[in-house]
């Protein structure tokens, strides 16, 4: 990522980062911190455009995802604030469908995502594309699945806080990026991780889409690698 921020302002060009949230890309965003401190990597040719957002949630909310992106990463870093995308978490249901429009033209507008950074649900959602979502989908608004909201329950305090819909890209936006990886850490995701490796390719696990990216890695640890063949 650090490379292809650099390659790319060398030559003038802006670097778009597709990102995510959750407790996967921690540790990623604690290096790039680093190397905006310690190695001088700038982020001021850098656009991001987040995966999702729950809705019903306020910017501030401390569940929301504009605030773990803040308080893990943008605020840490020189990213301008302009070139920071998320998807709104309280946009009125009737407005909706435009904000998700808007959104994949913003996308567009930037000149698409060159680095697509994905972590993967048990449910093998990438953003939030649960089961049933196609490849050709777009950014819109989604049911969560009842074990993606389970896991979310113990940061929100209990179930019953947790969002029951979110805005997501789709499937189908998230693979027009031109490099894509996936990280995963730990045994609790190594059969998700085997179904989207080593199983069929099919809307019952989004992140199976992926075998068919022609720049796609998985980056695994041991426990998440560990049902592999
Ligand atoms: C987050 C996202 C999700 C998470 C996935 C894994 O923006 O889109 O797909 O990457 O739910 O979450 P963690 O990393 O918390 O296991």
């Amino acid at each position: 990522m650090a490379e292809l921020i650099r390659s790319r302002a060398s030559q003038g060009l802006t670097t778009v980062l597709g990102l995510a949230t959750g407790s996967t890309p921690l540790p990623l965003y604690q290096e790039l911190i680093r190397l905006h401190r310690e190695e001088a990597l700038s982020f001021e040719t850098v656009v991001t455009f987040n995966l999702d957002e729950y809705l019903g949630l306020e910017r501030d909310h401390p569940e929301s995802y504009w605030t773990f992106m803040h308080r893990n990463l943008f605020d840490h870093i020189d990213v301008s604030a302009e070139n920071i995308h998320l998807p709104s978490g309280t946009v009125a249901d009737e407005d909706i469908e435009s904000h998700c429009e808007s959104y994949e033209e913003a996308i567009r507008e930037a000149g698409g995502i060159d680095f697509q950074l994905l972590g993967i649900g048990r449910t093998g959602h990438i953003g939030f594309n649960e089961p049933g979502s196609s490849q050709f989908s777009r950014t819109r608004r989604i049911h969560l699945d009842p074990i993606t909201r389970q896991d979310a329950a113990p940061s929100f305090g209990g179930l019953e806080n947790v969002p029951t819909h979110a805005i997501t890209m789709g499937c189908g936006t998230i693979l027009e990026a031109r490099r894509i990886v996936l990280l995963a850490w730990g045994e609790k995701k190594a059969s998700i991780v085997k179904e989207a490796i080593e199983g069929p390719i099919n809307d019952q696990v989004s992140a199976s889409f992926l075998q068919d990216h022609d720049n796609a890695s998985f980056y695994l640890d041991p426990g998440a690698a560990a049902e592999l063949k």
